[in-house]
């Protein structure tokens, strides 16, 4: 089997990128698991050399989150990534080596609503290390899941504003075989929280039969199915716009995206899905 290199240093792996032919790169904080493979396999399909980048990175982490027990399992990871070249798996001090860095990329209004509401600070973050990452890369592709669709929303808006000449490449949402979709953070639910998460992609799927109704049906069928099951805490559910990210009028027709968060137990998770209100 192939075994993808594992290089931590910016050095090095602009050396190993010096005669790769395009690149495509695949920003991930480890924890793979098979939706992260979609990005792979997609990425494999478009450019010649394959770059998983693997960091937690503290800067989009509020002070109460989950950075320390955020899983890491580098020798896992590089297991499932065969069809990758190599994998960029810097510690915090190569990428941040003055601690703190003091340069950060705004995201902007939307970065303060929804995801950044619940975690200021976060699409900050998130938009500083993609933007470094970019740099270090030069990837032409870069892959971003519609499971995080703010963010991709921001990445895309942010490498437009910044001229930055890498593509992003939408990979949609993977979802386990009761459509919880996959995510890191789906491991750290019991039995019990497991089977109330499925109520987010309810929500989702009441949200999308009712989407010809307009909006108010829409938000009230996801609700009941959200308000029937105690485990699950709503954050938000909103209607947006996919061309802004900002809630949709009350009259709105035409593309849309549902979106939704939601604690159960001491886990948050996320969703959404594409709409088409009539
Ligand atoms: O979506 C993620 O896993 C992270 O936000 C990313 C894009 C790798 C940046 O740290």
């Amino acid at each position: 089997m192939h075994h993808p290199r594992i290089v931590t240093t910016i050095a090095e792996l602009r050396e190993a990128l010096a005669a790769s032919g395009s690149v495509g790169l695949v920003p991930t904080m480890g924890a793979l698991h098979d939706g992260h493979l979609a990005h792979v396999a997609r990425a494999r399909e478009l450019v010649d050399t394959v770059v998983v980048s693997i960091f937690v990175n503290p800067l989009q982490f509020g002070p109460n989150e989950d950075y320390l027990r955020y899983p890491r399992d580098l020798e896992a990871d590089a297991a499932k990534l065969a069809d990758a070249d190599l994998i960029f798996a810097p510690e915090p001090a190569e990428m941040y080596p003055n601690g703190a860095i003091e340069t950060r990329i705004t995201a902007g209004r939307v970065g303060d609503t929804f995801e950044g509401r619940s975690r200021p600070g976060h699409f900050d973050g998130v938009l500083t290390v993609v933007a470094k990452l970019l740099n270090i890369v030069g990837p032409r592709v870069v892959t971003f899941g519609e499971k995080d669709a703010q963010q991709a929303f921001l990445v895309e808006r942010m490498i437009r504003d910044l001229d930055i000449p890498t593509r992003v490449e939408l990979i949609p949402i993977v979802r386990e075989d009761d459509d919880l979709a996959m995510s890191s953070r789906n491991r750290y639910l019991s039995d019990r929280e497991r089977v109330a998460a499925r109520a987010l992609s309810r929500a989702l799927e009441a949200a999308e039969s009712s989407a010809d109704r307009g909006i108010d049906a829409v938000i009230a069928a996801s609700q009941s199915v959200v308000m029937g099951e105690p485990l699950v805490e709503l954050d938000y559910f909103a209607i947006v716009d996919p061309a802004t990210f900002q809630p949709v009028d009350d009259g709105y027709r035409g593309p849309a995206r549902a979106i939704i968060a939601a604690r159960v137990g001491s886990t948050r998770l996320i969703d959404n899905t594409r709409l088409r209100l009539g």
